[in-house]
């Protein structure tokens, strides 16, 4: 069942390629433009707040959202962790929606959310893996991401395709709200490639060889910028989570702000530097970091060579436009974390403490 793979989660991420191609199916027009049909009784192209909920994985994937809608639509987008929002006031306004992300579509604290928004006045869109689920029932339209069935705990393959679904439905208020342009049509275009980009980056052998170099220390630290933030994020999640490794994740801005006092050269960190607008900023902040002798694992774009004379290990990715290395990045850290796990010894598939869906508060 595990289809010769070691573990499920390994599976799962080697499945990446084929659960976008499913996700992406009867979603992309001639032309490389995104028609979610789910979608055409919404009145998007009035809205003006976006609210985002979700726990875990699923909230990384929303922040990639908010960067990425933000950058391109005139809309404010409110993020929160379902544990949170849930417990505060709602406020709905008639060109408010909200966003509830959840694979399993069973998790308690999303569902309370998505209860509270409706039971204010609020429309909301679920984005679940699962058919049938409670949220998709509550929910006034479901955005099915097709991923198929993710046993591993950890989220791989379902955290790509939330990914993909986030920027469609980030591109077709673009285009609801005639703001499409080429840039628009090749992020598009991108994305109905990355299938073949995302096989090419799972196959690097390289990121076992790297994650052997690390696998016996016991801190680690994710730095990145921008709508990389949330590749930090959840780059530290999946280390902690398989892997027993205490990881944080930081926007790379904070670091002298507190966090950069942890550093020593027992104390790793993994920089997300994809050449895009904010690479010179990142390089600095790796720079930093190895002024204090930390060890430095960068995933970089390819061909560049500069970035090797500052980081201990680098893991390269193929060129992307800047807003997509969230996606791009996505199995990079999920090899990672996976290959430590495995190396430590521990089943990734069945992390102590957790469950897959969490159905308490
Ligand atoms: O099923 P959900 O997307 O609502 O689950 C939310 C989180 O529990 C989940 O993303 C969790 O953080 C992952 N399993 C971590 O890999």
């Amino acid at each position: 069942e595990k289809g010769g793979f070691k573990h499920f989660m390994l599976k799962e991420i080697h499945e990446i390629p084929e659960a976008i191609e499913s996700a992406l199916v009867g979603r992309i027009d001639s032309n490389y433009t995104p028609s979610l049909h789910e979608l055409d009784e919404f009145n998007l192209e009035r809205v003006k707040r976006i609210l985002l909920v979700a726990c875990g994985t699923s909230y990384h994937a929303g922040l990639v959202f908010k960067y990425f809608a933000e950058k391109y639509l005139d809309v404010d987008v409110l993020i929160d962790v379902a544990s949170e929002f849930r417990y505060r006031p709602i406020r709905i306004t008639e060109d408010t929606i909200t966003i509830a992300i959840s694979q399993s579509g069973e998790t308690a604290d999303t569902l309370e959310s998505v209860r509270a928004v409706k039971k204010a006045g609020g429309k909301v869109i679920a984005i679940s893996n699962v058919v049938g689920s409670t949220i998709t029932r509550e929910s006034d339209v479901t955005l099915y991401m097709n991923a198929g069935p993710e046993i591993g705990v950890a989220a791989s393959k379902t955290y790509v395709n939330q990914l993909i679904l986030l920027y469609l439905l980030g591109l077709y208020i673009i285009k609801k709200r005639g703001l499409w342009n080429q840039e628009h049509r090749e992020i598009v275009k991108q994305i109905v490639e990355s299938p073949k980009t995302l096989k090419g980056i799972i196959t690097n052998k390289e990121i076992e060889n790297v994650a052997d170099n690390y696998k016996n220390y016991h801190h680690f630290m994710y730095i990145g910028r921008g709508i990389n933030t949330a590749t930090a994020l959840e780059g530290a999640l999946k280390l902690k989570e398989i892997s027993y490794i205490n990881a944080v994740g930081y926007p790379a801005g904070e670091l002298k702000h507190g966090p950069i006092a942890l550093l020593d050269p027992k104390f790793p960190v993994f920089a997300f530097v994809p050449k895009d607008s904010l690479y010179e900023k990142m390089r600095s902040n790796i720079e930093e970091t190895r002024a204090r002798n930390a060890r430095i694992v960068a995933v970089a774009t390819q061909g560049d060579e500069e970035i090797k004379k500052i980081a201990h290990d680098v893991i390269y990715v193929p060129e992307a436009h800047e807003d997509l290395y969230p996606l791009i990045f996505a199995p990079v850290i999920q090899l990672f974390a996976y290959h430590i796990a495995d190396k430590r010894g521990y089943d990734p598939d069945k992390p102590r403490n957790l469950a897959k869906s969490v159905t308490v508060e």
